[in-house]
């Protein structure tokens, strides 16, 4: 049963196309790694996801019905950019993303004392637990990624949405934040989207790697055409491609 579904997107910014012709199906629970040359439009299309913009032509659906728009506790979000709270210390960044899931956006007190605590286990498993009083700002960059990581994960969303989540960070740290999210995975069975510029952590992680790239290619007019999916690779059974597009597919999808 498909969860996630992307049907024929298309779409432009201004005359340019940057998605043409996505088409994905995806499985609830399913770690779906997206690779692709720099520009090609893969946070583009995590945007879509969020319905941060809507596409210009095609469908996408989650469980059933069009992305809501309203920031809910579906979809977590780590971009490639810090989203965490910097008014609010590390302690209270992870409390407030539990918070997102409940009616008023704040937790009282059994439920927030809890939260504290299950907010000091997370920093402690981070490796972060010394600066829970701090405040983002005073943290590294790599320090402040590995907080909005956990703030995600804290709110245990049905989807997540990641763009290069472990980019700033050092390979003993990715390691480890690796570790975490799959631990996290198996404990919500939570649906992932991970931008990636690594493709070993892609095959790592992911159940699914799928490349964007741009299949029509005119040197003269180099932003003529968008980019659309043109491999879906099996991670977990030997990296066989499901579905590569061939010329003679493309040639019947546009007919
Ligand atoms: N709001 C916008 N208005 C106009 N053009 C945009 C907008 N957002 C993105 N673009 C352009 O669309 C293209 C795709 O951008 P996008 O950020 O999705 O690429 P990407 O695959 O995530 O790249 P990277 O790997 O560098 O992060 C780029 O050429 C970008 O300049
Ligand atoms: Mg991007």
């Amino acid at each position: 049963m498909s969860f996630v579904t992307a049907h024929d997107i298309f779409h432009a910014y201004g005359h340019r196309p940057i998605l043409e012709r996505v088409n994905l199906s995806v499985a609830e629970g399913e770690f779906i790694s997206i690779v692709g040359a720099s520009g090609c439009g893969k946070s583009t299309f995590l945007r879509l996801l969020l319905a941060e913009e809507r596409p210009d032509r095609g469908v996408i659906s989650i469980d059933g019905a069009p992305p809501a728009r309203e920031p809910d506790r579906a979809r977590g979000v780590v971009f490639q950019r810090y989203s965490v709270f910097p008014h609010l210390t590390l302690e209270g960044n992870l409390v407030a993303a539990e918070g997102l899931g409940t009616r008023w956006g704040r937790l009282h007190g059994a439920a927030r004392r809890a939260a504290r605590e299950r907010a000091r286990a997370t920093l402690e498993r981070i490796g972060l637990a010394h600066a829970a009083a701090a405040y983002p700002s005073t943290l590294s960059g790599g320090m402040q990624q590995r907080l909005a990581i956990a703030q995600a994960l804290t709110a245990r969303p049905r989807i997540l949405l990641l763009d290069e989540p472990f980019g700033a960070l050092d390979p003993g740290t990715r390691v480890a934040m690796h570790d975490f999210l799959q631990e996290m995975r198996a404990e919500t069975g939570m649906t992932v989207f991970m931008v990636t510029h690594d493709i070993q952590e892609g095959f790592k992680l992911g159940d699914r790697v799928v490349v964007f790239d741009k299949p029509r290619w005119d040197p003269q007019f180099p932003d003529a055409y968008g980019a659309t999916i043109t491999y879906d690779f099996d991670a977990r059974h030997g990296g066989i491609p499901f579905q590569t597009l061939k010329e003679d597919t493309r040639v019947l999808q546009s007919a």
